[in-house]
Order: C-alpha cells, then structure tokens, then sequence
C-alpha cells in the first residue's frame, strides 16, 4: 500500500470520463466548486486524493492525474441512492442553502450516511502515512474527521465546508444534528468559506453539546480545534493565461460571429441546480423581452446549465421547468436563426470555457445562496481587457470579495431586472475600473493563497504549505485510460 504525506479526502474525485470527438476514451475535470479549486492545487504533489469515481461497480484503478494518486471508495447502488442521493443531497444540500428546497429526512439515509464516512475514513487511514496531514472536503463527509482521529490519532487533520453553513435555527432542525457537529469536531481545523459560518458553528457547538465555544476555538475533551473563515479561490493566473491565449480569442470571436454578432452577450454558467436561481434570471429575462427593454436583435442570453444529481426528484423537476422556460422563451421572442436564449448543458474543457467567458459582456450569476461561486470568479480572471460587467447576487460568498460587481438580490425580480439593465448599459469607463479593482483582488487572493492560509493554520510546521503552494509549471495533462466502460455507464447515474 502506497502511503502519502498529504491526503485529500473529498466525495467527488477530480475525474470525470467522456468521450473525445474522435470516439477515444478520456477522462477530464468534473465540473463543480470542490474539484475546480483543489485540482490547480494539488497538480504535481505527491498527494492521495480519496474519493468516489462516479459508479456504483467495483472502485476501478485509476491512474495517477497529475502526479496525484487517485484512490476510489465504492459505493453500491444503496449507498448511492442514500448517501450520495438522499442524505448529503436531499438532506444537508438543501438546508445548507436556506431551504429553498423542503430538506426531506429519513433514518435509512443516515445509517447510509455513517456507512460510507466510515468506508472513506478507513480508507483515507490506509493511504495516510505516519504523521500526515488529512484534509477532508465538504458536507457529504462530516463524519469523518471523529471516525479518522479514532483509527488515527498520529495525524493532522482538517475540515473545510465549501457550502454555506446554517444559521442555528435551520441545522436545529436536524434529527442527527449532535452527531454531525461531533464528527467535525474530530479535526483539528474545521474551515468555512465565511466568517459568519464559523459563528453559526461556534454557537451550534455551544448550544447543542455545551462545549466552550468562541468563533476562534472550540474545547473538546482535551484538545482545542480551531475554526475560522478561508474563501475558497481559482487558479487565477491560470484561467488568465488561458484566456489570453490566441487560440481561445479566436474561438470567442468565432462564437460572438455565431451567435450573430450581437450588440449584447449575457452568459451563465451553472450546474443545473436549484440552489443557482435560474428559473428567476429566465423570468427575469423574459420579462426585459416582454417590456421590450431588451430586443433579441442585439441582446442574446448564453444560458450553459451542465445537469447535475439526476436522480434526485428536485433536480429532475428543476430541469423539466428550465426546460419548459427556454422552450416557451424561444418560441415566443425567438426569431428564425436568432433564439433569445442559446441553452447548452455539455460539459465544456477549460479552453472553451474562458472562451464563453472572454464573449460574455455581462455575466449573470444569481444564485439564491452559494457557499463561494467561483464560476464569477473565474469570468473576472478571465476578462484581461480589463472589459466585462459581472452582476453578482449578495447571497454568494463571493460578493463578500467582489463589491464591485453589480449586486442584485435574485429574490427581488424587479432588483434583478434592474440590475441586468444596469450591467447590459453600464458606462465602459465604469465597467473597467469595477472590473479592475476586482482583477486586482483575485491576484493576490487565489487559490493559492486559500491554501496557504488553510495549510499554515493546520500545520504549523510550514513544510506542507512551502510544498503546495509554489506554482508548477508542467503543462496539464489529461490522462488517458483504455478502459473504462464500467465506470462511465455508473457516472451517469451518479451526477
Ligand atoms: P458549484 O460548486 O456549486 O458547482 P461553482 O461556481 O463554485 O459552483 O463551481 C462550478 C465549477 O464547475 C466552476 O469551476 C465551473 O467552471 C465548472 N463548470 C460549470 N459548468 C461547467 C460546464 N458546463 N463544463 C465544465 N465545467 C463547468
Ligand atoms: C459543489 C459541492 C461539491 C460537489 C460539487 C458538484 O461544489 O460543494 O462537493 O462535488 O458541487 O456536485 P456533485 O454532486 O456532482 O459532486
């Protein structure tokens, strides 16, 4: 057994399979936050990244990407549909954001739920060699920092949250709530994406299992575990060059001239999720048609929305209302060879990706509540003319970052109508130094920089952080793997 000094444990591994135009197999990056920020990170370290490879077959071997080892955790079609499905996103997901969703509950979820955190938390206590650093990711695993401190007292270990963390009054509501805040309190450094997340804990703490708690510190049996606020970032210098490349101006002149040389291109970029609010940006664009303030004749919308959790019942129904609205859309303002919304749900490579973003005049993300949203970060490092308006909503932990950005409240229809006329006519002069100011921001605070903060937190040694944080220059490699055929036809089922 291969052992490693750094291991990231994390439901989702960095690999998604698909295949190439040519028919080949390849694997490439999953989308979604977790693997976005971690996958720059961890590129060329000598690191194990634990995790489920999308199926519900026998874990496959899968090769090393990018240096990083990847080891799988299997689930079987119970665990799937408990866990993976039913407590972490039919449970947490939604109360997590504001309930925007009814959080439905169920004991079997829950004994599916400690089943797997203890599968990672073996798992992940295999590949930790004596003494090293375990950073476990996100709400699907709240268990496994307590599982892993009791078969492992030798490491370090680390919680980070990459989603919102409730106010008391909602993760009361919790049946196996004691559990769940005693199974992080198994780390070291429990990590959120925003300050009032490490209060909301801290109070929880209090509260629930009446430990002395302060948004700093907690006390538990002899050990102090520390809590704080580390936003989560992009490769910032990466989805820049990768921008600047001619290759990738080419493409986005290519697709503005497809997309029939409009005066205005608003694009989104969302996991087809219902936390993303966008069944209330469609409104709200269908009603500047209706109003006649925005013309499909210069204004296209780019809606990309990769589905996501399609076997969870609102995941479905969201994506049948979606669709239904671009259809009612369309066929009501489009006009032949001019759509209003240019509706995709394929995954798209890095490349074309920066090239959507470099077309984009206005970026429209409005999620009714996200823990980060580094797709509106990605667009800022993407825009190296320093153009670009990006209209962001307040209920994403990036808007604490990026003030500039134009802020709606996608829960106000009329805010959020306002705020896209605002974005789609703003002054350039204006635009720009928005623009500027938030480009500077994401220089210095990238995911490099989260990492450094995180790492030098957990380990105070320093020699992790050295390691993870100094930039690698090889070129990204997608790797190959013959075959895969199982693997792919569980993915579907899987996310
Ligand atoms: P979430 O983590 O909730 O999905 P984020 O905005 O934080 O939301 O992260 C989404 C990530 O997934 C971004 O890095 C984005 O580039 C990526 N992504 C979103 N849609 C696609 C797509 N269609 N193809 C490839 N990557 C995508
Ligand atoms: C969010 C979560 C991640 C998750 C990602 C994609 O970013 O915080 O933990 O991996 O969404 O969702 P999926 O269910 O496909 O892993």
């Amino acid at each position: 057994m291969r052992q490693s000094s750094l291991v990231v444990v994390a439901n989702r591994l960095p690999i998604d399979d698909s295949v190439a135009p040519d028919g080949a197999c390849e694997w490439r990056r999953s989308p979604g936050g977790l693997v976005s920020a971690l996958h720059p990170l961890l590129r060329h370290t000598p690191a194990t990244w634990v995790g489920w490879a999308g199926g519900t077959g026998p874990a496959p071997t899968l090769p090393d990407v990018d240096g990083v080892r990847m080891r799988t955790v299997p689930l079987t079609p119970d665990d799937l549909r408990d866990h993976y499905e039913g407590f972490a996103n039919a449970t947490l997901w939604p109360l997590y954001h504001d309930a925007v969703e009814q959080p439905q509950h169920h004991r079997r979820w829950w004994e599916a739920y400690q089943r797997v955190n203890r599968r990672f938390a073996e798992t992940a206590a295999e590949v930790a060699e004596p003494g090293a650093v375990v950073w476990v990711q996100d709400y699907h695993l709240h268990l496994v920092p307590g599982l892993l401190r009791a078969l492992r007292p030798d490491l370090r270990i680390g919680f980070f949250l990459h989603v919102p963390f409730p106010p008391p009054e909602l993760f009361m509501q919790l049946p196996r709530r004691a559990e769940l805040l005693r199974g992080m309190l198994g780390a070291d450094l429990v990590g959120f994406q925003r300050a009032q997340a490490a209060h909301n804990f801290a109070q929880l703490v209090a509260k629930v299992l009446h430990l002395p708690a302060t948004d700093r510190r907690i006390g538990i049996d002899d050990r102090v575990v520390r809590i704080g606020a580390f936003p989560v970032s992009i490769d910032t210098a990466e989805m820049a060059a990768l921008a600047a490349r001619p290759d990738v101006a080419a493409r986005a002149a290519r697709l503005r001239q497809d997309l029939g040389r409009p005066e205005h291109v608003i694009l989104s970029v969302d996991r087809m999720d219902y936390t993303k609010g966008i069944e209330q940006r469609l409104k709200a664009y269908s009603e500047l048609l209706v109003s006649g303030h925005v013309k499909v004749r210069d204004t296209v919308l780019v809606q990309v929305a990769v589905p996501s959790r399609e076997r969870v019942g609102q995941y479905q129904i969201l994506r049948e209302r979606v669709e239904r609205e671009v259809g009612r859309i369309n066929g009501e303002f489009g006009r032949v060879g001019e759509p209003a919304i240019h509706y995709l749900t394929q995954p798209f490579d890095r490349a074309e990706l920066a090239a959507l973003y470099r077309v984009a005049d206005v970026m429209a993300v409005t999620p009714l509540r996200d823990g980060m949203n580094l797709v509106a970060k990605e667009y800022v490092a993407a825009r190296v003319d320093d153009t670009g308006a990006l209209l962001l909503s307040e209920f994403a932990g990036s808007a604490a970052e990026l003030p500039q950005a134009y802020l709606v409240n996608p829960h106000d229809l009329e805010g959020l109508k306002e705020g896209l006329l605002a974005a789609l006519h703003a002054a350039p002069a204006d635009v720009r130094e928005r623009m500027r100011a938030m480009r500077a921001h994401l220089r210095e605070h990238d995911i490099r920089a989260w990492a450094r903060s995180y790492l030098s937190a957990l380990d105070q040694t320093g020699a992790l952080v050295d390691r993870l944080t100094t930039p690698g220059d090889a070129p990204v490699a997608v790797p190959t793997q013959p075959d895969r055929s199982a693997v792919r036809a569980d993915r579907r089922a899987g996310g």
